[in-house]
């Protein structure tokens, strides 16, 4: 029986699990699709590294153009990363017929319409299951498990390795730069961490899941992002002393038709199910109009679960060669796109200032609140050890980001308030 043939771009850690999977799952993966998958021929850019699987050299290629030009290649799967030359060879296999699996979100963040616009063109797939949140099938069940629902918040816990850093921070009580060099020796961050840690790579998948989410082409640009490279010990301590875990949470909301996107280090209440995912694992909550509450929870990284992934959307290509229906699965944005503007867009948030101690300063600070219309949960005051000045702790309403801008700006000015230590959004 004719195989599947499949030229595969990279055999770094996700690379080096397809090629275990393909070959370790042959039965069942023939018993699924009635044809067997081979992995004929492997891009990598150092013919004579030692890899940690047995692959004959001849299999081997460092010039990519031997796969998008082989006519016997019916299927790329990319796992090379990067956009260029990554997103070239990914266009020219389309050009030339191939259909593309891919787990590179940074690539399908930034140019993503480009891509699936030239797959629909050529009548090509471009399935990218493990871009985000690595062994679970949230692609999937965005596309086609809520295809019936109107989906009206995203937030996912989608990159590993912050996840990881703050649960040790957290847990443990380790130091920031330790927890992160243990999470790179690990595999899970990226080769460049200020991607994870500066919240760029949750940003990246928050926009794919947001287009899926909410059928409008959100872009990078239109995430909001912050990362955890200024969360201290003293916020995880409060945060977990008001019942609340610190997580770099994206949030992606609708409300008629406007959407925000975020990506921010977020107090989230010990109540909800995504303050109890830890280490490097990931979920992704996702609420609809119809469905409710529903979470989807896994591992985000690493070789086996991220080529889980890879390899399923190899199988759904090759069913749908079999059924000849390629290129015709994926539906594109059909919304216009229209994000909140600050005004509307109105969350609950931590501050936590230090004030002069004396008579008045209370009043003063809630003021200032009541002023810019920003109402209050909680406000606890208390004496500071280390110095002669007071902590006060606020909790707020969900308010406009607007108005507790113009707060925060108000505190600037104001003498009493010594320093705004920490802002946080606040969920749960
Ligand atoms: P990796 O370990 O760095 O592997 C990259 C592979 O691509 C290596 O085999 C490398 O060759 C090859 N390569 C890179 N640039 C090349 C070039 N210009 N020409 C030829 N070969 C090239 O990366 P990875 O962790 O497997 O990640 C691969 C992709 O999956 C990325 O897009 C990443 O964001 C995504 N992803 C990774 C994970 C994860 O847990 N690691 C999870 C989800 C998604 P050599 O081996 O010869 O150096
Ligand atoms: N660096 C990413 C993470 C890998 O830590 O989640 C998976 O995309």
């Amino acid at each position: 029986m004719k195989p599947i043939k499949v030229g595969l771009l990279g055999l770094g850690t996700v690379g080096t699990g397809v090629v275990r999977i393909v070959e370790g799952h042959q039965d069942d993966l023939f018993g699924q699709v009635g044809s067997p998958i081979r992995i004929e021929k492997v891009l990598v850019k150092e013919l004579e590294k030692a890899r940690g699987i047995a692959i004959h050299p001849e299999r081997l290629t460092d010039n990519a153009w031997d796969i998008v030009n082989d006519p016997e290649i019916d299927i790329v799967v990319e796992v090379m990363g990067g956009i260029e030359p990554t997103k070239q060879y990914i266009l020219e296999s389309l050009e030339r017929g191939k259909h593309v699996v891919t787990a590179n979100k940074d690539l399908m963040a930034l140019h993503g319409p480009e891509i699936l616009a030239k797959a629909r063109e050529k009548g090509c797939d471009v399935y990218y299951e493990a871009s985000v949140a690595g062994g679970i099938p949230i692609i999937r069940t965005l596309m086609e498990g809520f295809s019936s629902d109107r989906i009206k918040k995203i937030m996912g816990i989608v990159n590993g390795t912050t996840n990881y850093i703050l649960t040790k921070m957290s847990q443990e009580g380790a130091a920031y730069d330790e927890v992160l060099k243990e999470a790179q020796a690990l595999g899970y961050a990226e080769a460049d961490p200020t991607s994870d840690v500066e919240g760029l790579d949750a940003a990246r998948k928050m926009a794919i899941l947001a287009t899926l989410g909410f059928h409008a082409n959100i872009a990078l640009e239109d995430v909001d992002v912050r990362g955890i490279s200024q969360v201290n010990k003293e916020d995880i301590t409060y945060a977990k002393r008001l019942g609340y875990e610190m997580k770099l949470l994206g949030i992606a909301e609708r409300q008629d038709d406007q959407i925000s996107v975020v990506v921010q280090p977020t107090m989230v209440s010990k109540s909800h199910p995504l303050a109890a995912v830890n280490g490097v694992y990931n979920a992704v909550y996702v609420y609809g109009e119809a469905v409710g509450e529903t979470m989807f929870y896994g591992p985000g990284a690493g070789e086996m679960p991220t080529a889980t992934s890879v390899v399923a959307d190899l199988v759904a290509v090759v069913k749908n060669i079999k059924l000849g229906v390629n290129g015709q699965t994926a539906l594109m944005p059909f919304k216009e796109k229209k994000l909140k503007t600050e005004e509307q867009i109105a969350y609950k948030n931590y501050i936590l200032l230090h004030v002069e101690d004396k008579a008045g300063v209370l009043a003063q600070i809630t003021q200032v609140f009541a002023k810019f219309e920003v109402s209050l949960e909680s406000v606890v005051q208390q004496p500071n050890a280390q110095n002669p000045d007071a902590e006060i702790i606020i909790v707020t309403h969900a308010g406009s980001q607007a108005n507790m801008k113009k707060v925060l700006a108000h505190f600037e000015q104001l003498d009493v308030v010594k320093s705004i230590k920490s802002v946080y959004r606040v969920e749960g």
